[in-house]
């Protein structure tokens, strides 16, 4: 298997499926980054996705889009997550300056909206999440570019 795709309803059902995808990928003890590419459009639901990731493994406060400040970081029990959103990069080298190796160095998540925008200097995905929308509605596919990405989606 190396796609899967779940029908969503409602934005609280985004928010446990986030929770669930976090909770997968801890367990799957990666000694690396794990990279998602969170894709789709405008308002289709990538940030609130987060937000069910960030606080479905317990942080508290408020999940900001990242869209002035291209990442906000989280520090769950030690664990780093790390959002970005690209939609307002003009250069993919600004993310040189901004020391991107950095974050994908650590054994963190990374989760990044609108990665087209860093093509050549984001690494590649382990796992595509691709979001469709249908007025409240989305469907989400998962697609695993590797092995990693696979055992995210068995696990599931
Ligand atoms: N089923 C659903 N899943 C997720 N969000 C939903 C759903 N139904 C309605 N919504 C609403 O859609 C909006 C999604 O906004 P969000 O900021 O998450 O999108 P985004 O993909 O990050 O957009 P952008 O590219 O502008 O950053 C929110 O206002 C949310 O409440
Ligand atoms: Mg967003």
């Amino acid at each position: 298997m190396n796609a899967l795709t779940q029908y969503i309803p409602d934005e609280a059902t985004m928010l446990r499926f986030g929770k669930k995808l976090a909770e997968t990928i801890l367990g799957c003890h990666a000694k690396r980054a794990v990279i998602l590419y969170l894709n789709g459009d405008l308002g289709a639901g990538k940030t609130t996705l987060t937000r069910g990731m960030v606080q479905g493994l317990g942080f508290q406060g408020k999940v900001k889009s990242p869209t002035y400040t291209l990442v906000e970081e989280y520090n769950i029990a030690g664990k780093m997550i790390y959002h970005f959103d690209l939609y307002r990069l003009a250069d993919p080298e600004e993310l040189e300056f901004m020391g991107i190796r950095d974050y994908f160095a650590k054994e963190s998540i990374c989760l990044i909206e609108w990665a087209e925008k860093g093509e050549d200097i984001l690494p590649p995905a382990d796992l595509l999440v691709n979001i469709d929308y249908y007025d409240d509605a989305r469907n989400i596919t998962l697609i695993a570019q590797n092995d990693l990405g696979e055992q995210i989606l068995q696990q599931r």
